[in-house]
């Protein structure tokens, strides 16, 4: 305490007044019907045996400690591990102050009856010495789950972190000792417990945890505002001490499963666990503490989280269209179309590129062709000779087959094709998101594309047609009016000819060659395109070349 010597004897005396008064209405009355009234009056399940005096078990005028404020009870020796992580930008050190006093108890090492220069604890009831191990008030010595306290909450800390509130404007009942320092007691009274915990105010809807950060988007966010997880504000996927993912405290090691308890089958919101559950799905599970908020998305080892798609603190429900970035991948970083490391991506396939492009973390193409390509940053670039609209409009003017829903001039995001098999987007129930389907590579909606000859089925191609009438590609109204020979007639897949992705001008590509997606599959053609000429020269043909 920083009290001028004067001012520290007042306050003392003060102390001491009221201890040996015992019944002053202010503190007496609020500790005597809280679990901090030790006493054999208390109303908790840890009371002493016998000793009727309630403020004895933290403070005395008679022997005190040398700790302020006349502090009673023996002080703990324990060193403690430590809350870190990479985003703290805070240096806790070991617990100082009030928080230490605090720890005299709560971290389990000292008996709760233990007087300084006692030579035994006064005896508690049930054969009770220590805070019982397993209690969740028994924080234990290690503090690495628990909120960092002992720090300077200062305004360049604010400034340096950016979405916390200047120490300056945090409400009355927040404080911080010595104007500065944050510990136990700047969100917790040790004396009075109308909002429970101890808690200096109420941290319904998070109004605790928002006297102090300001997560940028939150107000706004479903976390915030739906009903059924408003209330429960962070700690619907934080808890301020005893977190199971010590980093971040958020509620579970495994990422991924401090979403689940909602977001799964048996929870009240939108199930999405049924399609990570799925043969194909974006694996979640297969890493743990691998993901950091802060890596560099060029060089992040292969991983994949929730919330490398989502920032669960932006999430809204808004809409949005191709190649934008909607209302539940907001505020997520990416890497655009040139390579560059954006904070928040503006679109879709931004997010993508993260793990699929320069940095691919699926190291092989699933269907090979004359030109491969894994980093899919380059096959969507506009420069190719042809690719799906998915980073720029495409390139041909004509597509006759397109439903009216579409035209040359529409984009598509890389979920129209990779998405859930039983999501709204192709007529399901279940949830959409690029989470997990039945099909092969994540896709929407099935697509042949591993044997040859395969007699045809409308049904083959159900991806394509979402976007392509069949009517019209199968007739002489399309630019390839061989289609329906081919597809129905000699059992070629579209994959055999188009590649879905784009084409890339740095593999080689040609406006020749690999004009209109043409990208053959070798497994079962080998040969050439020339869009000029309408012909191709190919290993299934017996006479070469051959005119459309
Ligand atoms: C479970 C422990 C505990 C009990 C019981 C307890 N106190 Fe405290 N008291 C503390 C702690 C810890 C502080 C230091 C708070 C701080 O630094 O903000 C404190 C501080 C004080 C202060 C200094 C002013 C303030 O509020 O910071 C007074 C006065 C005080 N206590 C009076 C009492 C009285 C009177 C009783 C009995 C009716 C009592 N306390 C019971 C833990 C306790
Ligand atoms: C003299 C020992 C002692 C000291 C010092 C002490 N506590 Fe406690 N505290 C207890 C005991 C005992 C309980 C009851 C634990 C239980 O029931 O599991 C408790 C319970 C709590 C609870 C849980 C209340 C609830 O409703 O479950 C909180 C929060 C708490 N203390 C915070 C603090 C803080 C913050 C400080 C320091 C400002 C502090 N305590 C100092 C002994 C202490
Ligand atoms: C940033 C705010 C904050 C700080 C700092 C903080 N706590 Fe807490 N504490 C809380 C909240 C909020 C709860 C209620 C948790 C809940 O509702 O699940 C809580 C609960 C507790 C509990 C009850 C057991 C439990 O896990 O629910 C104890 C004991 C406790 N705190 C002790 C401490 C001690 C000791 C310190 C300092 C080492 C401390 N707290 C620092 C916010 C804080
Ligand atoms: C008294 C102010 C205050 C309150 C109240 C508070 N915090 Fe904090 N919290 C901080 C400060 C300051 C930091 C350190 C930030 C930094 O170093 O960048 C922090 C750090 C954290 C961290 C670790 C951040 C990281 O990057 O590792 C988490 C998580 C957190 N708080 C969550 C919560 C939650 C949840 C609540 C509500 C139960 C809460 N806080 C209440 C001030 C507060
Ligand atoms: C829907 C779940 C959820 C809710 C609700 C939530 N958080 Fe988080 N929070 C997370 C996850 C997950 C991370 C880790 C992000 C990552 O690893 O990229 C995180 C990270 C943080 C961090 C570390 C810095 C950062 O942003 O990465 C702080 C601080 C934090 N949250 C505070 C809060 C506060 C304060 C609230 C309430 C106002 C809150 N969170 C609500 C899930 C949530
Ligand atoms: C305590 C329950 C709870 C937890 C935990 C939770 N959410 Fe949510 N989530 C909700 C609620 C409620 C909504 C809004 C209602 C709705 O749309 O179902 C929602 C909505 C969402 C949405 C937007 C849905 C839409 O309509 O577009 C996304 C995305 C989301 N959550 C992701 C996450 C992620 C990622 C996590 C873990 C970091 C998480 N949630 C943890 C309850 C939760
Ligand atoms: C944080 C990294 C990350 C992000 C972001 C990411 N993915 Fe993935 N993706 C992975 C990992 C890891 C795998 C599994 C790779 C493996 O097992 O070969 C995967 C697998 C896939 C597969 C299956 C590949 C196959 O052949 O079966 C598809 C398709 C896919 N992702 C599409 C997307 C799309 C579309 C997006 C953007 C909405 C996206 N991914 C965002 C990491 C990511
Ligand atoms: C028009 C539909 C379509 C669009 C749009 C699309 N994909 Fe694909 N994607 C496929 C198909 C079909 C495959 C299966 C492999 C093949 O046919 O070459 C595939 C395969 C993949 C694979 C597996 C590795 C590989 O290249 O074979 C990844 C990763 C992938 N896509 C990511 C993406 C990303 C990222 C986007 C957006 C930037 C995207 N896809 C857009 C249809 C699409
Ligand atoms: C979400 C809608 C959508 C889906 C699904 C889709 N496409 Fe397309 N496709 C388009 C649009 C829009 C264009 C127009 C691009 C342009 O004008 O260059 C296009 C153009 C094409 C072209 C002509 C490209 C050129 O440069 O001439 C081919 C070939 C093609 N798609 C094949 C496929 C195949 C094969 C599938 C299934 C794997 C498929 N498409 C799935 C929307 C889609
Ligand atoms: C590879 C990226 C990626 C990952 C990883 C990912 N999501 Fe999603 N998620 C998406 C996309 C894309 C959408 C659809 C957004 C849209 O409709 O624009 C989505 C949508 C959602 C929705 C809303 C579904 C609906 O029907 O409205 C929820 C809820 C959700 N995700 C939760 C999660 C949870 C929880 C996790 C982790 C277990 C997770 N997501 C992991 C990309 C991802
Ligand atoms: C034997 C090779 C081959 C197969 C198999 C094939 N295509 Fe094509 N397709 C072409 C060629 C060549 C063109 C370019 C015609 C032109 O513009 O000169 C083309 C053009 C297109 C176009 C743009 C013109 C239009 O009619 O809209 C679309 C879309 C398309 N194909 C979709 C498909 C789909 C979907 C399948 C599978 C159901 C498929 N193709 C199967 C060779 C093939």
């Amino acid at each position: 305490m920083k009290h001028s010597n004067t001012e520290a004897c007042i306050f003392l005396w003060l102390i001491v007044l009221l201890l040996v008064l015992g019944a002053v209405p202010g503190w007496a009355a609020g500790v005597a019907n809280t679990k901090h009234n030790l006493s054999v009056s208390g109303p908790g399940d840890i009371v002493a045996v016998s000793e009727r005096r309630i403020c004895i078990f933290c403070h005395t005028p008679h022997h005190a400690s040398p700790v302020q404020p006349l502090w009673s009870h023996e002080m703990s020796g324990a060193s403690y591990n430590l809350y870190a992580s990479t985003t703290l930008s805070a240096q806790p050190g070991q617990p100082t102050g009030a928080s230490r006093l605090c720890l005299s108890c709560h971290d389990g090492t000292v008996a709760l009856g233990l007087l300084h220069g006692a030579a035994t604890p006064l005896p508690m009831a049930g054969g009770i010495v220590t805070l019982p191990s397993g209690r969740s008030s028994n924080l234990q010595t290690d503090l690495s789950d628990d909120h960092p306290v002992s720090f300077s909450y200062t305004a360049s800390l604010a400034a340096t972190n950016g979405e916390l509130r200047d120490p300056s404007t945090l409400p009355p009942a927040v404080k911080l000792e010595n104007g500065d320092l944050l510990q136990c007691t700047s969100c917790h009274n040790p004396h009075k417990d109308p909002y429970g915990n101890f808690l200096v105010m109420s941290n319904t809807g998070a109004a605790l945890c928002l006297a102090c950060h300001q997560k940028t988007g939150w107000t706004v966010s479903v976390h915030a505002t739906a009903s059924g997880v408003a209330d429960q504000g962070c700690n619907a996927c934080h808890v301020p001490h005893n977190a199971g993912g010590s980093q971040r405290l958020l509620k579970t090691e495994m990422e991924e499963e401090t979403c689940f308890p909602c977001h799964d089958e048996a929870g009240s919101e939108i199930d999405v666990k049924t399609d990570f559950n799925k043969f194909h799905h974006h694996p979640v599970e297969a890493k743990t503490g691998v993901h950091d908020p802060l890596e560099d998305p060029l060089s992040a080892s292969s991983h994949v989280e929730c919330s490398d798609c989502h920032n669960p603190h932006r999430i809204t429900v808004e809409a949005a269209t191709p190649p934008q970035v909607s209302g539940p991948l907001k505020g997520v970083k990416g890497v655009t179309i040139n390579g560059l490391v954006v904070d928040k991506a503006d679109n879709q396939y931004e997010i993508c590129f993260r793990c699929h492009a320069d940095n691919s973390f699926s190291p092989v193409v699933a269907v090979p062709r004359q030109i491969q390509e894994v980093n899919e940053r380059l096959r969507f670039d506009p420069a190719n000779p042809a690719f799906h609209p998915v980073a720029t409009v495409g390139r041909n003017p004509s597509v006759p087959s397109l439903r009216p829903e579409y035209s040359p001039a529409s984009m598509i995001y890389c979920s129209d094709c990779h998405n859930s098999d039983s999501g709204s987007m192709v007529g399901g129930a279940g949830a959409d998101g690029v989470h997990g389907s039945s099909n092969p590579h994540l896709l929407a909606a099935r697509y042949e594309q591993d044997a040859y000859p395969l007699s045809y089925s409308e049904s083959n191609y159900a991806l394509c047609f979402r976007c392509h009438d069949p009517g019209i590609l199968f007739s002489s109204l399309s630019n390839f009016p061989s289609h329906w020979r081919h597809v129905q007639r000699f059992g070629a897949s579209c994959s055999l000819c188009h590649d879905p992705h784009g084409v890339p001008v740095l593999g080689g590509a040609t406006t020749t060659s690999n004009a209109h997606l043409i990208n053959f599959d070798t497994r079962f053609v080998t040969g050439s395109y020339d869009s000029g000429g309408r012909s191709c020269t190919v290993s299934c043909h017996q006479r070469n070349p051959r005119r459309y």
